[in-house]
């Protein structure tokens, strides 16, 4: 399921993230790329330890473990610390699959990338190009979100950045171990909890709710590893 997340910041939280990210100092985006999408990658990074990452990083867990669209859809156990890449003059990365475990630097942890995500923050008409592009079993999808929203996507999935041709994109990206790791399984929870929701706030008294809620849970207590 590849889902559009909005308002993960508010406008302010993006002003100012942008402001930092402006001044910081960046790198060759290499750095963390795997053999294979070290070929195919073109872009510059914050590194993993720059306060700045670290800052605004931090920033976005909060916003995220308030944010009742990505728990849902995520059922995340574990979030790498958000990383950050700018894509200017022509850069792009191509076609790739993000590495299967990722060690977060300094620890002795390693996360499974079950999902990916992009947060933007510029606005998609202050750029050109910069499109990320995302294949799943129905298709290639585009995706170009205003500032401030995420993309989640199954980290299972072929995609890559269409040149920025004009303007600079910035964006952080990260990567969620999920207590789910199937995105089939993830996916029909997800709607199960969504039709829930709705039948709890139109018909709160109908029995089925309780019903259906004891499914959600069970299939969660079956699926799931924590
Ligand atoms: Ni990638």
């Amino acid at each position: 399921m590849l889902l559009h997340i909005p308002d993960v910041l508010a406008s302010q939280q993006v002003a100012e993230a942008r402001a930092e990210l402006e001044r910081a100092d960046w790198v060759d985006g290499r750095v963390t790329a795997g053999h294979q999408s070290a070929l195919a990658k073109d872009n510059r990074q914050l590194p993993e330890d720059h306060p700045v990452a670290r800052e605004l990083g931090d920033r976005i867990l909060t916003a995220l473990q308030r944010n009742a669209l990505f728990i849902a859809a995520a059922l995340p156990l574990r979030v790498f610390p958000p990383l950050f890449n700018c894509y200017q003059g022509g850069q792009s990365f191509g076609n790739h699959v993000d590495n299967a475990i990722r060690h977060v630097t300094g620890t002795p942890h390693r996360i499974r990338t079950d999902l990916s995500a992009t947060l933007f923050f510029v606005e998609p008409d202050e750029y050109e190009g910069g499109e990320l592009l995302v294949e799943d079993t129905y298709g290639v999808h585009r995706v170009k979100l205003p500032a401030g929203h995420m993309v989640l996507y199954p980290s299972t999935s072929l995609h890559s950045v269409r040149p920025v041709t004009k303007g600079a994109r910035l964006a952080s990206f990260f990567w969620i171990q999920s207590m789910v790791r199937d995105d089939g399984q993830r996916t029909l929870l997800f709607d199960l909890d969504t039709a829930i929701q709705r039948l709890s706030r139109d018909q709160p008294d109908h029995p089925s709710v309780v019903q259906l809620t004891g499914v959600y849970h069970n299939l969660l207590r079956r699926w799931s590893d924590v």
